[in-house]
């Protein structure tokens, strides 16, 4: 019979767009004993955690809880909740984030409408408002931060303009949330999604959502009680009900409030994790939080440019939390994050459709972001690079960096 040996997985610098390094607290929160799902002790910390996540999410909305999956989870549950078959369905696409959106879209069965940007760039908010007024979609979807290309799109202006058209706003803050502002209710953002494996370094596996009353009285229209759990007449909403049970936010958002209608059996361990996390953030600051991703993404670009390395994409549009470097010319972008991995011990990430081979992605979110790593990764390129027979000035990625922390000492 095989033997298997105790587990024991590397530790690694985790220099990605996410799942990045978890703080410990968080992994020793996920060790303590579970909880039933509705003992009081345990709907305490469901209660605190939607206290958390409302200041998380800068809003007041009366509906912040996790839904249990990986980000995407998030994202579907929003989405199928909220997209009504034959819906019109507006979504501008700038990555490979944005397609996911259509592709649920499309299996929401709405009607699809998109506009797209050229990879590396954004789109100017009149580009957005002005397909908003000729579609006239009932939803627009979008995505805040995308991984893909390291862009951040501006929201204010579409928010605004999709109150006055009437169309609920969908945003993926997956990327974002917690790394960089997201505000829900200053920009008039109707349901957010965020990513815990990103800036708040939690382990993949639940996905925070927030939405409005607008969001909620669309839900409403489509309200379902599970057959075994109805204790008298039920009557149906005027439209479709949810096409998926487990997503069902109109279902979710019964076990979230004080009615605790039961419906999946709650991941105690990954609420703890949540929990534990969003403490961490709120203890930070959440401006404070962004600041300190701000100073290291100074710090990385700073390396990154000192050593010759041209950086991806509309420096306007930079997302702070992903910084993509175009791989020099003859180098094996592959060749060169195996040797960062397996000699240093670090990871940097790939890219995905039209710029596979052509970038790398260096994440410097949550946990993970912090001086000795990005030190730490700068050197390791250099020496990395050098090895691979790319001519580069010696020292001075290092030193670039260093510059920045000394000039940013409080
Ligand atoms: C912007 C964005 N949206 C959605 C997702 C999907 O998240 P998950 O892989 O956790 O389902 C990701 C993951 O990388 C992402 O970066």
């Amino acid at each position: 019979m095989k033997r298997y040996e105790d587990l024991s997985p590397s530790l690694r610098c985790i220099m990605t767009p996410g799942p990045v390094e978890v703080d410990p607290r968080v992994l020793r929160a996920m060790s303590f004993p579970v909880l039933g799902q509705f003992d009081p002790e345990f709907t305490d910390i469901m209660n605190e955690t939607m206290g958390m996540l409302r200041e998380l999410f800068a809003t007041n909305n009366k509906w912040a809880f996790p839904v249990d999956g990986t980000s995407r989870s998030g994202i579907e549950a929003v989405m199928v909740s909220l997209i009504a078959p034959g819906d019109r369905v507006l979504i501008p696409i700038y990555g490979r984030f944005g397609h996911l959106l259509h592709e649920i879209a499309e299996r929401c069965g709405a009607e699809v409408y998109t506009i797209e940007k050229a990879w590396g760039s954004v789109f100017a908010p009149e580009e957005v408002i002005s397909a908003i007024q000729s579609f006239k979609p009932d939803v627009v979807a979008i995505v805040h931060g995308e991984t893909s290309t390291g862009r951040v799109q501006p929201l204010a202006e579409i928010g605004r303009a999709c109150r006055e058209q009437g169309a609920l706003l969908i945003v993926d803050a997956v990327a974002t949330i917690g790394g960089v502002p997201v505000e829900t209710d200053a920009w008039m953002l109707d349901a957010v999604i965020g990513g815990t494996q990103k800036c708040l370094s939690i382990p993949s596996g639940m996905a925070p959502v927030t939405y409005n009353e607008r969001a909620e009285a669309k839900l409403l229209k489509r309200k379902q009680v599970e057959r075994g759990l109805r204790t008298g007449e039920f009557e149906a909403g005027e439209l479709p009900p949810v096409r998926s049970n487990y997503f069902d936010l109109s279902m979710l958002q019964d076990y979230w409030s004080p009615q605790r209608l039961n419906h999946h059996t709650e991941m105690t361990s990954m609420l703890y994790a949540l929990r534990e996390g969003l403490r961490l953030v709120l203890e930070e600051g959440i401006q404070a939080r962004h600041a300190r991703h701000a100073l290291h993404e100074e710090a990385l670009t700073a390396g990154l440019t000192a050593m010759g390395l041209e950086l991806y994409g509309d420096p306007q549009s930079k997302l702070t939390v992903v910084t993509c470097v175009q791989i020099p010319e003859g180098i094996d972008g592959e060749s060169v994050r195996s040797m960062l991995l397996n000699r240093f011990g670090i990871e940097i990430a790939s890219s995905f459709g039209p710029l596979k081979g052509q970038i790398w992605r260096i994440g410097t979110m949550g946990f993970s972001c912090r001086e000795n790593n990005v030190l730490r990764v700068l050197g390791a390129l250099e020496a990395t690079l050098l090895r691979h027979g790319h001519p580069l000035p010696a020292g001075l990625g290092v030193q670039a960096a260093l510059d920045v922390y000394e000039a940013n000492v409080r």
